[in-house]
């Protein structure tokens, strides 16, 4: 297998972005409450942020907990967001030696204290490190952040300071909350499921699919390397045609 490492700059992804799924299955599978499949997934977490520092990925997104999860039991959100602490302050050493500049999308309403204090610490310690950018998507929803921003569109042109002609798409995506960040090139699902999960709707307009049934768990440095060999095998053509030099205009008829 080729190393990614290797491909030439335009066939490698500069963001990929991932909905970690499958974690109850897998403890399922081996006759073990959900929240064991969660626990086991960070091994995959720190395989792939570490896989994607060596391939040298700008980005990597990882959806961690969606808008939508708040309907699991208690129980498992406690101790999910235990587990994102737990990574918070554990981690926090190895960001540092590979360069990785932590970031977070999402809604801190409703966020645990403790959890928003050790990412705010582990932001602030890394921000000004140079490598990969690790986004985790934490109490995320693209439809809730798509409004946010339509608001606060709609509130600053009500203001005078933003003029509504001047709202295109590059400047509704500055009032994302991933504002300055590059769209993600590939977006890799673990777990086989056909569905988007509300997941940056508006930024993957183009990104190309990965869809694999390995189960978050079992994901490890080698399943990301195979899904990046697959995207650069892609032809991207973004409506256009496929790899041609731009013909010559046509004369027109008549
Ligand atoms: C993904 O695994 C982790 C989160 C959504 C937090 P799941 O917990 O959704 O695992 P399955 O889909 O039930 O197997
Ligand atoms: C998507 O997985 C959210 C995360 C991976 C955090 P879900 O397991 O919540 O998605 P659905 O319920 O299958 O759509
Ligand atoms: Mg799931």
């Amino acid at each position: 297998m080729t190393d990614p490492k290797v491909l030439p700059p335009e066939q490698r992804p500069r963001h990929v972005a991932i909905i970690m799924d499958g974690n109850g299955r897998w403890a399922e599978a081996q006759g073990l409450p959900r929240i064991f499949g969660h626990r086991s997934g960070i091994r995959s977490v720190r395989s792939v942020v570490e896989e994607g520092c060596r391939i040298g990925l700008e980005q990597m997104t990882l959806y961690c907990f969606s808008s939508e999860n708040w309907k699991r039991p208690n129980r498992e959100l406690r101790f999910l967001f235990r587990l994102l602490r737990h990574f918070l302050i554990v981690e926090r050493s190895e960001l540092m030696e590979q360069n990785v500049r932590l970031a977070m999308i999402g809604r801190r309403e409703g966020l645990p204290p403790d959890v928003l204090d050790e990412f705010d610490r582990t932001a602030a310690m890394t921000a000004s490190n140079t490598g990969m950018t690790l986004c985790l998507a934490v109490n995320y929803g693209a439809r809730a952040e798509i409004a946010e921003a339509a608001r606060r569109i709609a509130r600053d042109a009500a203001a005078g300071r933003l003029d509504p002609e001047q709202i295109d798409e590059a400047a509704f995506s500055g009032y994302l909350a991933t504002a300055g960040m590059p769209d993600p090139d590939l977006l890799i699902r673990t777990a086989g499921e056909l569905r988007l999960s509300n997941y940056l709707l508006w930024q993957i307009s183009y990104a190309e699919l990965y869809i694999t049934e390995v189960l978050w768990p079992d994901f490890r440095a080698e399943h990301l390397q195979r899904a990046v060999l697959d995207y650069a095998r892609r032809q991207r053509k973004f409506g256009g045609l496929p790899g041609r030099a731009p013909a010559p205009e046509p004369t027109p008829i008549g």
